[in-house]
């Protein structure tokens, strides 16, 4: 069976409380949720994992070819302005990942008009709330 990765990043975990008028309502369960049935009926098995810390996301992608993941869906969070450790991790992985965020990122502050992920990722996904992830994990299916 074919597996694909999804990683939340920093601060997700707080979906649901935090910022809701940028982020909304729905907690990180209820997307994966979402995602887990999604993947199912698409025949795929899906694994989540949500960190705040840079170092545990870029240890996930690096080891993410040997655990037999076809593709990787990443909402990097603030990271995605910042890291070039995760950037240089998803370069390496050999595996193609999809970019998602629930805001639009090019709708806000400047400072997150930039990403160090995109130019590495397969694709971006961007402002569609929840379904931003749907949408990427369709992507991810389709690239597996
Ligand atoms: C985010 C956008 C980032 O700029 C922000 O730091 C987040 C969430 C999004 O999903 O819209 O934490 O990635």
């Amino acid at each position: 069976m074919k597996k694909i990765l999804v990683i939340h990043g920093p601060n997700l975990n707080l979906l649901g409380k935090r910022e809701i008028n940028i982020y909304g309502e729905v907690t990180i369960d209820e997307i994966n949720k979402k995602l887990i049935k999604l993947a199912k009926s698409k025949n795929v098995e899906l694994e989540t994992f949500q960190s705040n810390h840079e170092g545990e996301i870029v240890d996930r992608i690096g080891g993410a070819k040997k655990a037999d993941f076809g593709a990787i869906v990443i909402n990097p969070a603030a990271y995605t302005h910042t890291s070039v450790a995760i950037r240089d991790a998803i370069s390496a992985s050999d595996i193609p990942v999809v970019e998602v965020h629930l805001s639009n990122i090019y709708a806000r502050e400047e400072f997150r008009h930039t990403s160090l992920i995109a130019p590495v990722a397969k694709g971006q996904i961007s402002g569609f709330g929840k379904q931003s992830y749907l949408l990427g994990l369709e992507a991810a299916i389709e690239l597996l």
